[in-house]
């Protein structure tokens, strides 16, 4: 696919320096933002059943949300959004669902291409990939391949994922390598998680309201801080994630340590 490259030195779009200005205004210390948000997109399921709607229509307003909260993300200044599509778990579904989902994710990898490449969004995906359709992969790598070099948030996209999978793959790649039990560490099983170079999320959002972490990044959310919406995802604005962002600059983050 042929998509003209982002600009090579993006200027801040009008759209960007109003959201930073109304962010500003609602009490978001701009120099100060999460680096990186990860998202578990919770509710489409019951958005849809509250309106008599089938469930995959509640996941397509969720894509709708996804593009919308991605743009504000970008425009805001975080500069990674890691957002939890499908889980390893999601496979318990009815057939219907899960192939809705895939489709739907196929879908928005070759719909937003061109959006998340003008934006300079450099896309990115997580889990194990590798067991999904092979037009869902091959529409992945291709989002992958065209944003690589971009320079702006890194937008990633948890398909097939779970937290226990990740670790359970990182310790079997340090043990294949012939590490003795005794000098694994943890930097080590960090390093071989399935995105070694990327910081941990600083806030992680829930929406729908349940207090759970369901097996999402749960090594590198050791120290996150959690923000739970009780908005449904498709209903999650960017007022919302500005308000998630000002409840997490209000937390003392203290490592275990002491914070005087
Ligand atoms: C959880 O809601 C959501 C999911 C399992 C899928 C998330 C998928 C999307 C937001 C669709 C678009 C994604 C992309 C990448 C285009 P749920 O179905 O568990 O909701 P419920 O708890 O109310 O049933």
């Amino acid at each position: 696919m042929s998509i003209p490259a982002p600009a090579p030195h993006l200027s801040m779009t009008s759209s960007a320096i109003a959201l930073r200005e109304r962010a500003r205004s609602l009490g978001v210390d701009l120099e100060n933002l999460p680096q990186h948000i990860a998202i578990i997109m919770d509710g489409n399921g019951r958005w849809a059943k509250a309106r008599g709607f089938a469930r995959l229509l509640g996941h397509r307003e969720g894509y709708r949300a996804l593009r919308g909260i991605l743009l504000a993300a970008s425009e805001l200044g975080v500069r990674y959004l890691t957002v939890y599509a499908f889980s390893v778990e999601n496979w318990r579904r009815p057939q219907d669902e899960v192939m809705g989902l895939m489709k739907l994710i196929e879908q928005a990898a070759r719909d937003e291409l061109r959006l998340m490449h003008q934006n300079n969004v450099r896309v990115n995906i997580t889990g194990r990939v590798h067991e999904v359709p092979e037009t869902l992969q091959r529409a992945l790598r291709e989002g992958m391949e065209t944003t690589s070099t971009n320079t702006g948030i890194t937008f990633t996209l948890a398909v097939n994922y779970g937290g226990r999978a990740e670790i359970t793959d990182a310790v079997k790649a340090i043990v294949r390598n012939g590490t003795p039990a005794d000098e694994i560490t943890e930097e080590m099983i960090s390093e071989n998680l399935y995105n070694p170079h990327q910081p941990d999320p600083d806030l992680m959002v829930r929406t729908a309201g349940e207090m759970r972490w369901s097996n999402f990044l749960i090594w590198q959310s050791a120290y996150t801080e959690l923000v739970v919406s009780e908005v449904s995802w498709p209903d999650f604005k960017p007022d919302h994630l500005i308000e998630a962002v000002k409840t997490y600059q209000a937390r003392v983050r203290k490592f275990g340590a002491v914070v005087e």
